[in-house]
């Protein structure tokens, strides 16, 4: 973290807005790399209740705030108050990454660049592979839209509520032209391929370890990958399931962590160095 003595009038401050933000990693992150790299910066989260986004952004613009990653609540509604979208931020109808420019701020979605360098640092492979995205909430819509973007060979969407993973579908076949497919949870266990299954629901999130989107373990036999968005618990009974059978396993910590990595390299118009990354992913996976 920056020492507080070392904040002067140059100090540019970042911050992040949501509601709860009491657990959130992302000031050691960013403090951290500010340390490591130099930077007069400081990140700091800031709390804002629910009727209160728009205030704190003409707020936050005011006292010259030079970034914000933004989190729950506030991802979609946040929109309508930048001054334009860059990157994945507009296919994914969702923001997390301010940045301030002239006349207001700009949004980002680091999430889906997350998620991408994340199965790029576990060596997973999308280019020509059979994808399953399992949910069509928000994060489904992260992992499809930036799933489709590599070229895979199709995408298959299963979901609880069956028309949103079809809405889902079609958003992304607006987007890229790629094989995308929808069901129901069913779907799971009959017969399509999967080499790659990304599961982006809340089921098995802590306190629900022992509840798992998949129950039948036979379907984890055909697949190469399994990548599970949820970090807490650090292995949810998914992956257990698909560790069991013999997959390779990965899960939310690391687009957790890349997608803070993208944000500061945007922030600062930077590539952060290898070393700083990895040595800082294995200091917080400890
Ligand atoms: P996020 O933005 O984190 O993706 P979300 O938009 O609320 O959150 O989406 C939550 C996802 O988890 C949805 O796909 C939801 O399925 P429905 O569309 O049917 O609601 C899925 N989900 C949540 N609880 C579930 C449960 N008990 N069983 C199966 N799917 C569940």
């Amino acid at each position: 973290m920056k020492y507080v003595d070392q904040i002067n009038g140059s100090t540019k401050v970042y911050g992040l807005i949501g509601h709860p933000i009491k657990h959130t990693l992302s000031p050691i992150i960013h403090n951290t790399l500010a340390n490591m790299l130099g930077n007069n910066m400081i990140y700091v989260p800031f709390e804002v209740p629910s009727g209160g986004l728009k205030e704190a952004l003409v707020g936050a613009y005011q006292l010259n705030i030079q970034g914000l990653n933004v989190t729950v609540p506030y991802k979609q509604e946040v929109i309508p108050f930048l001054l334009k979208l860059e990157g994945y931020a507009d296919q994914i109808g969702a923001v997390n990454t301010l940045k301030r420019s002239k006349d207001g701020y700009i949004g980002y979605n680091t999430d889906a660049e997350g998620l991408l360098q994340s199965l790029l640092q576990n060596d997973i492979n999308i280019r020509g592979q059979n994808i399953m995205i399992i949910g069509a909430g928000g994060a489904a819509r992260a992992a499809a839209m930036v799933t489709a973007s590599q070229n895979p060979k199709q995408i298959l969407i299963v979901n609880r509520t069956q028309e949103k993973a079809q809405e889902l579908a079609q958003a992304v076949s607006r987007y890229y032209n790629v094989p995308v497919k929808s069901g129901s949870l069913d779907f799971i266990v009959q017969d399509f391929p999967v080499d790659v299954c990304i599961q982006t629901t809340s089921v098995g999130l802590y306190p629900r370890e022992d509840q798992s989107p998949v129950t039948d373990e036979t379907f984890f036999t055909q697949v190469q990958a399994a990548v599970d968005l949820i970090y807490n618990p650090s292995e949810t009974l998914f992956l257990k399931m698909a560790k069991a059978a013999g997959c390779k396993t990965v899960n939310g910590f690391g687009m957790l962590f890349y997608q803070a990595i993208k944000a500061y390299e945007i922030w600062n118009e930077i590539i952060v160095p290898q070393n700083y990354v990895d040595l800082l992913f294995q200091s917080l996976k400890k």
